[in-house]
């Protein structure tokens, strides 16, 4: 299984790279009902170029996949451009065209990226082709951070504690969650370090009604609750019921399900079917968005992504924040965030909310991590070691008619 997942992830993040050297070992392009084959000499050459397999285990074993995908004609094709390759990669002759097939990204986001950040780019593109560490979240509602480190020590496991949030904690080695000490009892939960300081901005007191508006698989819902176990109300919204199946999952394994939380499958935009018309004191938009903060983790998203998709999540993002608005209280924070690393889903769109919503306003986060933009923190993948993340804190102003409510920050 760890074999398949290295063959499928690694394949996917050195696609890129690799194609542009596949298009110069074959004579002609293959044709599309041969996508297979296509995919199955990208996989050969990931093999030999970033696997320890024995070179003729690899040319051996994605010939002999033609005959499982019933297209012998070609076992020759592929022998061929494996060993052409294998001479080249052995020779140190590989050279890139360009910084697309260098970085091995599709060229639309390599071109965005360094327009965006100049001065970063390539060590963000570098930091998306790494391995990602595994981080998890300590339940402090069960255990202390160092007294889990003490836990994991006594399990042979090498951790040390994350530099910008209260409950992260870093593995030198990924390890199965069964072997975590206490998993099942809830003493800790795999989640990167970027999204751990989610609590810290929206500050959850004692009491508040909150909605998480786009909540599966839960992560930062259980994280609240960790947080604040005296939240009178959590409204877990998602518009997949299927992942609103693992927040369930998460709640009972960290104890935190009851009363307190109510799951919801819905559309956050369409307030009208799931709102009581009763205000948020906080509410969390963790929106769905490219994702491009978290390359390192699902590298499939350089073959999936395009730019149509942005422009839409754009338009999504935008009418989550409009129709999500009328549902805080006056005076209440809103905390945006994405786990993407391009303006327009983050500070851009953030201004643009601003500039059309009077009663708006972005709060500065006195923290010191993290890129400060116009509006907002952005954490890029290559800083910290976390994804690359971004979070907007925003409040709602109170009527000018209630003169002597002082508006106060939550943190
Ligand atoms: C970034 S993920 C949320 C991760 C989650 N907050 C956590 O910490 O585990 C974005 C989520 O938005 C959900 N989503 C997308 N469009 C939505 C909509 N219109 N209404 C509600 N949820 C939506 C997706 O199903 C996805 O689960």
């Amino acid at each position: 299984m760890a074999l398949l997942k290295e063959l499928c992830y690694g394949t996917c993040r050195w696609y890129f790279q690799l194609n542009s050297t596949l298009v110069n070992l074959v004579d002609k392009p293959l044709k599309s009902k041969d996508l297979d084959i296509h995919c199955l000499l990208i996989l050969g050459m990931y093999q030999l170029s970033h696997m320890r397999i024995p070179e003729y285990v690899s040319i051996n074993e994605t010939v002999n996949a033609c005959v499982v995908l019933k297209k012998p004609w070609a076992k020759g094709l592929i022998n061929a451009v494996l060993r052409k390759f294998q001479r080249i990669v052995s020779a140190d002759q590989i050279s890139y065209a360009d910084d697309s097939a260098r970085f091995s990204y599709p060229e639309w986001l390599v071109t965005l990226l360094k327009a965006e950040w100049p001065d970063s780019w390539e060590e963000i593109l570098k930091a998306g082709n790494a391995h990602p560490p595994m981080s998890l979240r300590v339940n402090l509602q069960q255990c202390s951070r160092e007294g889990y480190l003490e836990l994991l020590a006594e399990q042979g496991i090498t951790a040390r504690v994350g530099a910008i949030s209260a409950t992260g904690v870093y593995l030198e080695n990924p390890c199965p969650v069964d072997l975590l000490p206490g998993f099942r009892e809830g003493y800790a939960s795999v989640q990167d370090e970027a999204s751990q300081l989610l609590p810290s901005l929206l500050a959850p007191e004692s009491g508040h009604r909150i909605l998480d508006a786009c909540a599966a698989p839960g992560g930062k819902t259980c994280h609240l609750l960790e947080a604040e176990p005296n939240i009178a109300q959590i409204i877990a919204l998602d518009i997949e019921a299927r992942r609103l199946d693992r927040l369930q999952e998460n709640l009972e394994r960290l104890n935190l399900s009851g009363a307190r939380v109510k799951i919801v499958a819905a559309d956050a935009t369409l307030t009208e079917e799931w709102w009581d018309g009763e205000y948020f004191d906080r509410i969390l938009l963790d929106a769905p968005c490219s994702a491009t903060g978290i390359i390192r983790r699902q590298p499939d998203i350089k073959l999936l992504r395009t730019p149509a998709d942005i422009d839409r999540l754009c338009l999504l993002q935008g009418r989550q924040l409009d129709r999500l608005w009328r549902c805080l209280k006056p005076g209440g924070f809103m905390v945006y965030s994405t786990c993407s690393i391009l303006p327009a889903e983050n500070s851009e769109q953030i201004a643009a909310f601003l500039n059309r919503t009077s009663d708006a306003e972005s709060k500065a986060m006195p923290e010191d991590w993290g890129v400060l933009c116009r509006y907002g923190r952005q954490l890029l993948p290559h800083d910290n070691g976390t994804d690359g993340f971004y979070f907007a804190l925003l409040q709602k102003m109170l009527p000018p008619d209630k003169p002597g409510h002082g508006l106060v920050s939550p943190l």
